[in-house]
């Protein structure tokens, strides 16, 4: 949108200068700087990304932006633009999977931040995601990892798991990619809302988990940090959706590649290697024995509640391989 760089220099009065940033492989985003020396960031919504299904309504993403802004941790929303938005410039470190592995604390106080501020005007599943993703999949032939609907009866039993006992919902971003985070001095601060929605809080932390190739230790580590307890119960609520996380974002790439083919293109990303990357991380967790376990301790079925095992085999003796995330190269 060639005309929202014009809108930012007739709102400013005074002239601009945009600056790509490479970030994710969904919209337009620049860092934009004026004459006076004030910097913003301008985030144009491609609205095939949401025609796709690949984010929500682009409407649902600004009232949620507002939101997040209203909570204290999203940047602050300074002008709306027909499909576009200018954001406050965040000063900070953009994280990567180290950084977000080293910051169990800090990223778990996001969330909560986030959680704790004013719903969203949309509601989202990652159940009702993933049969979304798999119908457009089917509708338009497109290519998902061998094996994937072998995996249903797995994602079924996981739903009916983490529903035996839910959680109240609380206004998520559901897409923690640690590109996501922006640490500014000692706190971080969340951006992109493109797939935002109530939904269980354990799922947020299930997919930064995910994101970041977290080892169960650490991921239990972050429940904890979350929820305040040390809950087995919890914590295997937060893996299950680690499992989900995989299995859905492994769509993602499937729909992104087949639908939005000329964007694909020009991100020259290697999207069927991505797919199979999370896919081959979510068969490596379905079939292992703790599988069993995690399910199991979601449901409280476990007497007593003993320690998580997670330093017993299985789940967790498998190193991680490294995962890209949905993010363009370099
Ligand atoms: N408000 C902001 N302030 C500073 N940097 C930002 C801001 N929003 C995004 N960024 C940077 O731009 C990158 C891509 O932005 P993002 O909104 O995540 O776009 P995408 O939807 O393409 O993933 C982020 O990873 C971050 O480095
Ligand atoms: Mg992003």
């Amino acid at each position: 949108m060639p005309d929202a760089l014009a809108a930012v220099r007739e709102w400013a009065g005074q002239p601009v200068t945009e600056t790509p940033i490479k970030g994710g492989l969904s919209h337009r985003i620049a860092r934009v700087d004026a004459a006076d020396g004030r910097r913003w960031l301008l985030r144009v919504l491609d609205p095939r990304v949401s025609a796709a299904g690949l984010g929500i309504p682009l409407d649902q993403e600004i009232a949620n932006t507002l939101r997040a802004a209203e909570a204290g941790i999203g940047p602050r929303v300074l002008h709306r633009m027909p499909g576009a938005l200018l954001l406050e410039y965040l000063e900070g470190t953009t994280l990567d999977a180290h950084a977000v592995r080293a910051l169990p604390g800090p990223v778990a106080a996001a969330c909560r931040r986030l959680h704790a501020g004013p719903r969203f005007v949309n509601d989202f599943s990652i159940f009702r995601k993933l049969e979304e993703f798999l119908a457009l999949c089917r509708a338009h032939g497109l290519r998902t990892p061998a094996g994937y609907e072998d995996r249903l009866p797995a994602v079924a039993e996981i739903e009916r798991a983490l529903e035996a006992d839910p959680l109240p919902s609380a206004p998520c971003h559901n897409d923690l990619l640690p590109e996501n985070f922006i640490r500014c001095g000692d706190e971080v601060r969340i951006v992109d809302y493109q797939l935002s929605g109530n939904n269980d809080p354990a799922f947020e932390l299930g997919d930064i988990a995910a994101e970041a190739d977290y080892h169960p230790d650490l991921t239990c580590q972050l429940a904890r940090a979350y929820f305040g307890e040390d809950s087995p119960r919890l914590a295997a609520r937060v893996r299950l959706n680690l499992i989900m996380s995989n299995l859905t974002w492994t769509l993602w790439f499937s729909v992104h590649h087949g639908l939005l083919r000329e964007q694909a293109a020009a991100a020259g990303f290697d999207y069927d290697a991505e797919a199979a990357d999370k896919f081959a991380q979510a068969v490596r967790d379905l079939e292992d024995p703790g599988f069993g376990r995690l399910i199991d301790d979601v449901r409280g079925l476990r007497p007593g509640f003993p320690t998580p095992r997670t330093t017993q085999g299985g789940l967790s003796d498998q190193a991680k391989p490294a995962g890209r995330g949905r993010q363009a190269p370099g």
